[in-house]
């Protein structure tokens, strides 16, 4: 399989999985999110004091009420439209593009913001690298981009601990998803080394722990666009 067939099963993987989703984040049904991740990654947000944050695979869009609710200007993207719907449905005051990170990096959008979110919505390969590549053109100088991931040594599993695509699963999702999409790991020297190419200095990791199992929920980088 190529890169753009695997990066093309993601999109419609989520295309698919869509109602299952809005339903999971709205009714607090991921333990990680609702003990853990959900307020290291509005932490991570508040601590680059932003006034306005775009919030990339923004998914049914939480993250963007959850700023709006804290008075900062927020603006959504995302490729599944019916999770942009869902988006615009819950927050009519909302901005929520529906848009791929393939088309984002070869055209962003005229925006200029102080901070770019991504909460659990990078996958890809090349086209990730590209996207990040792209992000210092709608960042204000000194702009953060906040990143929220899979933690690479807790997701590795007994796989080789090096980048590449692996298969993905619903484990632990309730047994209305289906067709996992494959998904790209990183390693953490990986993770670091994209966000220095793409332009970023790497201002602060952290590994927010889950309270019942003491391992890492996440890796949660914060950078810096030089
Ligand atoms: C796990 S969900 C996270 C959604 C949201 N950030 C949240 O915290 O609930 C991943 C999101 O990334 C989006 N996504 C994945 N690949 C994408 C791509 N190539 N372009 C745009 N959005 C993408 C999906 O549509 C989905 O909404």
């Amino acid at each position: 399989m190529t890169d753009d067939d695997s990066e093309a099963l993601i999109l419609s993987s989520w295309q698919a999985n869509a109602g299952p989703w809005i339903t999971a984040v709205r009714e607090a049904q991921i333990e990680s999110r609702r003990l853990v991740t959900d307020s290291a990654m509005l932490a991570a947000i508040d601590a680059c004091r932003p006034h306005s944050v775009l919030d990339l695979g923004c998914g049914e869009g939480w993250l963007c009420r959850a700023l709006h609710g804290r008075g900062l200007r927020a603006w959504g993207v995302d490729a599944t439209a019916s999770l942009v719907d869902a988006a615009r449905q819950a927050d009519p005051a909302g901005d929520y593009q529906c848009l791929d990170y393939a088309a984002f990096s070869q055209q962003p959008p005229a925006l200029q913001v102080d901070l770019v979110a991504c909460n659990f919505s990078l996958f890809g390969a090349e086209e990730l690298e590209r996207l990040i590549a792209s992000l210092p053109r709608v960042l204000k100088r000194d702009g953060h981009l906040v990143i929220q991931t899979l933690h690479p040594h807790v997701a590795c599993g007994d796989a080789p601990y090096t980048d590449g695509w692996r298969e993905g699963s619903w484990t632990g999702f309730d047994a209305a998803f289906r067709d996992p999409a494959p998904w790209y790991f990183r390693t953490l020297e990986s993770w670091v080394t994209l966000l220095e190419d793409s332009g970023f200095l790497l201002d602060r990791l952290g590994e927010p722990l889950h309270p019942l199992t003491g391992k890492p929920a996440s890796l949660l980088l914060t950078a810096r666009a030089t």
